[in-house]
């Protein structure tokens, strides 16, 4: 019978230390999604009996070693306890269960659950988001969600506004005390080459116009007001004057000439 060196390990295994002894333990997510293309890093730790000095560590079914085996693949780990593994540019046939082996001084162990990574199409990168209008008011806030087949646990998520890139990344964009300077078209993109990029959701952030109105209002009418009493004065005064005729200003100006 032809046995791969994968396939001897796992046996080797099974005759050894087995999931069911708390020392020896990996401790890693059941399932892990990640989008063509973008990076995924997975969460892995590891757990062995105190006094025995690990010196290999091999992720399966490719063999990742903390030698770098294929240049997408990173073990980000090391020989104590931790053994992320991380994956960039992913693409569909990295689809697999992930299982990870170490090895010690004292008998070896392999978390034989694994995790079952899946690589998923981009094409349907969206941006949600927390409001269903589009337009929202001055002072307001969005919280704008980049969302795909997968769920975005530990993505390397990019965002732009109008096409530029926004400071911010993560699978969530929070945007508060909104401006004017807030309004545009959101994209979001799985990874920094834009190559996954959502379509547009655009933003409009209308001024506050409840309270402009309030202040217009407040200073039409006051100017109003004033202009009515000005007019008012005016022509109280013009009417007095006006009494005596126009004869005293004749003369007095006869008397000036
Ligand atoms: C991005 O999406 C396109 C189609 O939408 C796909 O062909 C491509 O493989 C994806 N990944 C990258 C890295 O471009
Ligand atoms: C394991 O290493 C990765 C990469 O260096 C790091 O991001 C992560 O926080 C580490 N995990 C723990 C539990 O220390
Ligand atoms: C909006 O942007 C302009 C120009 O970039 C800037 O001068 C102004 O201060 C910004 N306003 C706010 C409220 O951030
Ligand atoms: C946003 O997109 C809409 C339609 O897709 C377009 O009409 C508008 O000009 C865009 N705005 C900016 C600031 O690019």
């Amino acid at each position: 019978m032809k046995m791969n060196p994968w396939t001897l390990s796992v046996l080797l295994l099974l005759a050894g230390p087995l999931g069911a002894d708390p020392d020896w333990h990996v401790e890693y997510p059941d399932s892990f999604c990640v989008v063509e293309g973008s990076t995924a890093t997975i969460p892995c730790s590891f757990t062995h009996p105190a006094g025995l000095r690990v010196n290999r560590v091999v992720w399966g079914p490719r063999v990742v070693s903390n030698i770098i085996a294929e240049n997408r693949f990173l073990y980000l780990g090391d020989l104590v306890r931790n053994c992320t593994l991380k994956i960039i540019k992913t693409v569909k046939r990295d689809t697999a269960k992930y299982l990870l082996r170490f090895e010690t001084d004292g008998g070896g162990y392999t978390g034989l659950r694994g995790v079952r990574v899946t690589v998923t199409d981009a094409e349907d990168v969206k941006v949600r988001s927390s409001v269903t209008d589009n337009v929202v008011k001055e002072g307001g806030q969005v919280t704008l969600t980049c969302t795909s087949a997968c769920s975005f646990h530990q993505l390397d998520v990019h965002w732009y506004r109008n096409g530029h890139a926004l400071p911010e990344s993560g699978p969530a964009l929070h945007l508060s005390s909104l401006t004017n300077n807030n309004t545009g078209n959101y994209t979001c993109s799985l990874d920094s080459s834009r190559k996954n990029t959502s379509a547009p959701w655009s933003l409009v952030v209308l001024e506050d116009e409840g309270r402009f109105d309030w202040h217009l209002t407040v200073s039409v009418v006051a100017k109003v007001l004033l202009a009515v009493f000005l007019l008012l004065l005016v022509g109280l005064v013009f009417a007095k004057r006006s009494a005596p005729g126009p004869e005293h200003e004749i003369v007095y100006s006869e008397v000036v000439g």
